[in-house]
């Protein structure tokens, strides 16, 4: 069995502060989400796609879906508070060997990169994209001093999609569950069970839509670089 998708895309875009949930919002006349589905929907190797969707919009995910023609959907399936209780809920959809999880608000994720993780994980298991830290990060205390300054060659600024073997990914949501840990990733769900994460190296483009001013940005990013995203 291959690859299968999980998107989530089930958040309420609170920081967008748009009068629609922000996966909606169009790009060059398109949603968002759309942008992110046709990248998954043409690869060979997908077998399944599962969107996480907040209750009170699987019907209008539903129909844009069927309008944009986006194949191999397997499910549209109810999301959680936190982004992992949507992952936890997406992971039981499927049935394949491996999976990808990747957000519905990152729209610009290359066709190079995913064959790149897609190769990865069927050699190491688990392997998430990310991009070396452009800035200096520092540790900073409660009474804004600051504590140190983490060595930058080894700082990473880690995105998604990131991809494992489907058994040791629930292993790690059913762990994490057990517990009450709530990452900000996936990754960190496995590397807590004392697993290996490669990392492979993407690029800048791969933003995550936030904030209102990401939208500017991704819409440079469409018409500079419509080409390659
Ligand atoms: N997400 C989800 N379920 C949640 C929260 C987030 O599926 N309970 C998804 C979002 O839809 C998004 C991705 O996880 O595609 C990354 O989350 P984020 O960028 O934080 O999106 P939102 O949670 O929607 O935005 P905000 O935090 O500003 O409300
Ligand atoms: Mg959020």
């Amino acid at each position: 069995m291959k690859c299968g998708i999980v998107i989530p895309a089930a958040g309420r875009g609170r920081r967008m502060g748009a009068n629609v949930n922000k996966q909606f919002i169009p790009l060059d006349g398109k949603p968002i989400l759309i942008h992110t589905l046709e990248k998954f929907s043409r690869l060979p190797w997908v077998d399944e796609i599962v969107i996480v969707s907040h209750p009170d919009e699987i019907t209008i995910m539903e129909q844009l879906v069927q309008q944009y023609g986006i194949q191999r959907v397997k499910a549209i399936v109810p999301g959680g508070k936190e982004r992992q209780d949507s992952i936890y809920n997406g992971l039981t959809f499927l049935e394949t060997e491996y999976v990808m999880v990747h957000d519905g608000a990152r729209p610009f994720v290359k066709q190079t990169h995913l064959e790149q993780l897609w190769q990865t994980v069927q050699k190491i298991g688990a392997v998430a994209l990310g991009v070396p830290v452009k800035d200096t990060i520092k540790i900073v205390d409660q009474d804004g001093f600051i504590q140190s300054t983490p060595d930058r060659k080894s700082l990473w600024a880690i995105q998604t999609p990131q991809a494992f073997r489907l058994s040791i990914l629930r292993m790690a949501y059913e762990e994490a569950k057990k517990d009450r840990f709530l990452g900000t990733d996936d990754s960190s769900l496995v590397e807590r069970l004392g697993m290996k994460v490669m990392v492979v190296e993407g690029d800048y483009h791969n933003i995550k839509i936030t904030t209102p001013e990401d939208l500017i940005l991704a819409e440079s990013i469409l018409k500079h670089w419509s080409e390659e995203v």
